[in-house]
C-alpha cells in the first residue's frame, strides 16, 4: 500500500482522533484547567505510540509536560524534529461562540466547503499539529519513512514556552536533528501555497503611572495635579508620529527589509484584503504610510496597546483623580530586532518623557526575537517542492505577523534552521470565538508532508 492510499482509508479515523484531542480543554494559562492540559499531552503521547514512534516519553517540567517521541530508521538518514503544542488560548468570551468551544463541530463555509470543524485549537495549533502525527503514521506504516524523525510537542507554546528554553538547553544531544518542521502559521490560499519565513518577535511588559499616594477629590483637586490617565494617555499617544511610525528613538535600528524580489512576490501575492477585514469583521484599515497591509503585519514591528486601567470604572459616577494608571503594552518585532534591547529602549524612553508629577514604573513580561528562515537551503527547496507537488504551485515565501518565539532559539541554542509550513487561514479565528480549521486543509497537509520527507531525503542523503 502507498503511504496516499493507506491515508485515504484511514480519512474517518485520522478526523475521530482529532475530535478526541480537541475535546480537552487544555488551557495553558488557566490553573483549573492544570489536570486537562496534562490529560492532553498523555493523549498526545498515545497517539504517538499508535502512530508508531518510540521512545514516547513525558517530559515533567515546572509547567506542563513536554511530549517527545522518536523514530530512527538509519542512523545515516537526515533527522527531523517536528514542534508543536498542544495547549490552547482560553475560550472566553464564551457567548460568542455558536458552538461551544471544546465540542468540536463541523460546519461548512464559505471558505470551507468542504467543513471545517469549530473548536478551541482545531488550527492552533491541535488540528496543524496532529498532521505531522498523521504523516508519520502513514509513511511509518507503509514502511516509507525516508527520514529519521523526533517529536517535541509543548504544552506552553500559548504562555511563552518559559519551560522549553530549558528543556533544549539541556536535551540538546537528543534533539540533534537537520531541519526542525513546524505547522503552526498560515496559508496563504488553496490554490497559492505560502511557506512562512518570517516571525514576528515579541516584548510585552506592563506601565505604571503613579501621581499620589491615594485618589483624590476631583472638585478639590482636579485641576492642579496630574491625572495619571491623562498622562498615560499623553504618553502612549507621543509613541508613534502622524504617519504611525514609532518614535522610540532606535527602535529600527535593526529592522532591515527583505529582498525586493522577496518584496514583489510578497506585494503579487494573491492576498484578499477584503476577507481579512471580513473575518474580524473590522471597520477599515490603517498602518504605517508606505506600506501595504501585508507589509505593515509581516515586515513592520508594532507597538500596541492590549489593555488600559485604572481610576473608576463601576456603575454610575465618582468624581475622582485616580492615583494610579496601568496599561499592558506590546510590541511585535522584526528582522534584527532583539527583545531585550528593544525592552531597555522603550523603558528608557518611557520614562525619559514622564513629567516630573509622576513616578512610572515598566515591568517587562516574556518576550522573543524575531526568525527569518534561509531560503537556498535544502529543506526551503524540499517544502517548496512538496507543495509544487500537492497544490500545483511553486509557494509563496511569506513574512508573517504571529510569533513562536522558541524558533529563534532553536537557532540560537541548537543551530538549526526551522521550515514553517503552516496549514490554515488567517481568517481561521485564531484565538478568537468560533476559531475552526478546515478538513480539506487538514487533509492537504497530511498529504504534504510526506512528500516533504520524500523531497527532503533525496536531497540530503
Ligand atoms: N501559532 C501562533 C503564531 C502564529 C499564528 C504565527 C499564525 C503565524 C501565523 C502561536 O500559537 C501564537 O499564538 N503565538 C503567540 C506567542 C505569544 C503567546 C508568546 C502570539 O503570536 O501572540
Ligand atoms: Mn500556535
Ligand atoms: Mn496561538
Amino acid at each position: 500500500m502507498t503511504t496516499q492510499q493507506y491515508i485515504d482509508q484511514h480519512r474517518e479515523r485520522f478526523l475521530e482522533e482529532l475530535k478526541t484531542l480537541i475535546r480537552i480543554p487544555s488551557i495553558s494559562t488557566a490553573r483549573e484547567h492544570d489536570k486537562d492540559t496534562h490529560h492532553c499531552a498523555v493523549q498526545v503521547q498515545e497517539y504517538l505510540v499508535r502512530a508508531g514512534l518510540e521512545r514516547a516519553e513525558l517530559y515533567p517540567t515546572d509547567g506542563h509536560p513536554i511530549v517527545y517521541a522518536e523514530k530512527i530508521v538509519d542512523e545515516k538518514a537526515p533527522t527531523v524534529l517536528i514542534y508543536g503544542h498542544y495547549d490552547v488560548q482560553p475560550a472566553d468570551p464564551l457567548d460568542e461562540w455558536e458552538t461551544p468551544p471544546f465540542e468540536p463541530t463541523v460546519k461548512k463555509t464559505a471558505q470551507h466547503p468542504d467543513g471545517a470543524v469549530f473548536a478551541r485549537g482545531a488550527t492552533d495549533d491541535k488540528g496543524q499539529m496532529f498532521i505531522h502525527v498523521k504523516a508519520v503514521e502513514a509513511m511509518i506504516q507503509t514502511d516509507s519513512l525516508p527520514c529519521n524523525v523526533k517529536f517535541m510537542i509543548e504544552g506552553e507554546e500559548e504562555i511563552g514556552s518559559p519551560n522549553l528554553v530549558p528543556f533544549i538547553k539541556e536535551h540538546k544531544d537528543k534533539l540533534k536533528a537537520d531541519v526542525i518542521l513546524v505547522s503552526d502559521t498560515s496559508l496563504l490560499s488553496k490554490s497559492h501555497p505560502s511557506i512562512t519565513v518570517g516571525l514576528r518577535g515579541l516584548t510585552y511588559l506592563d506601565v505604571k503611572v503613579r501621581s499620589a499616594r491615594a485618589d483624590m477629590h476631583s472638585g478639590l483637586f482636579g485641576g492642579a495635579v496630574a491625572n495619571p490617565i491623562n498622562v498615560l494617555c499623553d504618553m502612549i499617544a507621543s509613541l508613534k508620529d502622524e504617519d504611525k511610525h514609532i518614535t522610540i528613538p532606535g527602535f529600527y535600528d535593526d529592522v532591515h527589509f527583505p529582498s525586493e524580489r522577496d518584496r514583489t512576490l510578497m506585494r503579487e501575492a494573491p492576498f484578499n484584503e477584503q476577507e481579512y477585514m471580513d473575518s474580524p469583521g473590522v471597520f477599515g484599515l490603517e498602518g504605517e504610510k508606505g506600506f501595504t497591509t501585508y507589509e505593515r503585519t509581516g515586515i513592520l514591528p508594532t507597538l500596541d496597546v492590549n489593555g488600559i486601567w485604572g481610576g473608576f470604572t463601576g456603575e454610575g459616577s465618582k468624581t475622582v483623580i485616580p492615583a494610579v494608571a496601568n496599561a499592558k503594552i506590546s510590541m511585535r518585532l522584526v528582522s534584527r530586532q532583539d527583545h531585550e534591547k528593544i525592552t531597555k529602549l522603550f523603558s528608557d524612553h518611557f520614562k525619559s518623557i514622564a513629567p516630573p508629577t509622576v513616578k512610572v514604573d515598566v515591568i517587562p513580561h516574556h518576550g522573543g526575537n524575531p526568525y527569518v528562515t534561509p531560503t537556498d537551503t535544502p529543506e526551503y527547496k524540499a517544502a517548496e517542492a512538496a507543495m509544487e507537488k500537492t497544490f500545483g504551485n511553486t509557494p509563496v515565501p511569506m513574512y508573517e505577523g504571529g510569533s513562536i518565539p522558541i524558533v529563534a532559539q532553536f537557532k540560537e541554542v541548537l543551530q538549526i534552521e526551522t521550515i514553517l509550513m503552516g496549514f490554515g487561514f488567517d481568517t481561521d479565528g485564531l484565538h478568537s470565538p468560533n476559531e475552526h480549521f478546515g478538513l480539506w486543509n487538514f487533509y492537504k497537509g497530511i498529504e504534504t508532508v510526506p512528500e516533504f520527507f520524500a523531497a527532503y531525503a533525496a536531497r540530503k542523503f
